[in-house]
C-alpha cells in the first residue's frame, strides 16, 4: 500500500545554525531557500545567532520561513549584562526560540530550574518554544532514558498550563547523536517519542498530547530524514550541521515528499 499523507499535522523542519554564518551568508541562504517550494504540509524554521535575527527576518519576510533564536535570558529585563530577553528577540523579528539545547545545558551549566524560568520568560511573549530534551549515552545504557526525559519535561514545564503548552514543541535530541554522525535507530526514536507523548497525555491531557509536535534531532541528514519523518510519532526534525548547507537543508525539507512514496 502506498502511504497517503499520514498526518494532517504539518511536519516542522527546523535548522539550528548554532554559532555559524555571517549576516551576508544568512541573507544569501534565506533568499535561496525562499525560492524552493516546500511540500504544502511542511513548516520551515531557522534558529539563527542573535545578530542575524533582524536581517534574517527581513530577508524571510513574505516566505514560509520562520526565524527564531537559539536561547533567551530567564529574566525579562534589567541589569543582566550580555543577556538578550524574550521581548528583544520578538522585537528583532523572531517568532520562536529554542530552549534547553544540550549545548546550553552542558557548556553553560543550565539546569532544569533555569530552563523552566526561560520557558516562562518566552511564554510572557507570543513566542513559540522548541524545548530540547535528551539523555546521555551512559544514561541510555543504564536504562535511565525514560526517567531522565520525564524529569526534564516535568521540571522544565513546571507551572505551564495546558493552554500555554500548545505553544511548546518538544525536540528529542539524544546527546550521543548530536554532531556525532550517529543517528538513533528508527526503533529507538519511535519508542522514545511514543513515551514522550504518553507522558504528556498523563501529565496534561489526551488533547494536549495529540496536538503536541515532537521533533527528532541528532545527526539528521538528507539520507536519513525520510525514514525518520515516516515514523508515526515524529512530527518534524531539528537539524544542526546539515542546516548550514542550503542544498542539504532543502533536500531534508523535500524528504517529506519522498516519505509519501514509501511503501509500507
Ligand atoms: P546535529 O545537531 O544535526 O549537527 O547533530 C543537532 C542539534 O544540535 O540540534
Amino acid at each position: 500500500m502506498i502511504e497517503e499523507l499520514k498526518s494532517i499535522k504539518p511536519a516542522q523542519i527546523v535548522g539550528n545554525w548554532k554559532m555559524n554564518m555571517t549576516i551576508i551568508e544568512a541573507r544569501a541562504f534565506i533568499s535561496t531557500l525562499a525560492l524552493i517550494k516546500p511540500a504544502e504540509v511542511t513548516k520551515i524554521g531557522l534558529a539563527v545567532p542573535f545578530t542575524m535575527i533582524a536581517p534574517a527576518s527581513e530577508t524571510a519576510r513574505g516566505s514560509v520561513i520562520a526565524i527564531g533564536a537559539q536561547d533567551i535570558s530567564a529574566h525579562l529585563q534589567g541589569a543582566h549584562t550580555g543577556d538578550i530577553s524574550s521581548q528583544m528577540i520578538v522585537d528583532a523579528g523572531a517568532s520562536f526560540v529554542i530552549i534547553g539545547h544540550s549545548e546550553r545545558r552542558l557548556q553553560h551549566h543550565e539546569d532544569d530550574a533555569l530552563i523552566n524560568k526561560k520557558i516562562h520568560a518566552a511564554l510572557s511573549t507570543r513566542l513559540q518554544i522548541i524545548l530540547c530534551i535528551g539523555e546521555t549515552l551512559e544514561q541510555r545504557e543504564k536504562g535511565l532514558t525514560e526517567e531522565v526525559l520525564k524529569n526534564q519535561i516535568l521540571v522544565d514545564t513546571k507551572d505551564v498550563s495546558a493552554d500555554q503548552f500548545q505553544r511548546i514543541v518538544i525536540a528529542y535530541e539524544p546527546l550521543w547523536a548530536i554532531g556525532s554522525g550517529k543517528t538513533a535507530t528508527p526503533d529507538q526514536v519511535q519508542t522514545t517519542h511514543r513515551y514522550i507523548r504518553s507522558l504528556v497525555n498523563s501529565a496534561w491531557s489526551p488533547e494536549t498530547a495529540q496536538g503536541l509536535a515532537i521533533l527528532y534531532g541528532g545527526s539528521v541528514r538528507e539520507d536519513n530524514s525520510a525514514q525518520l519523518l515516516a515514523l508515526p510519532d515524529v512530527n518534524g526534525l531539528l537539524v544542526g550541521g546539515a542546516s548550514l548547507s542550503v542544498d542539504s537543508f532543502s533536500k531534508i525539507i523535500h524528504a517529506r515528499e519522498a516519505e509519501k512514496k514509501i511503501v509500507i
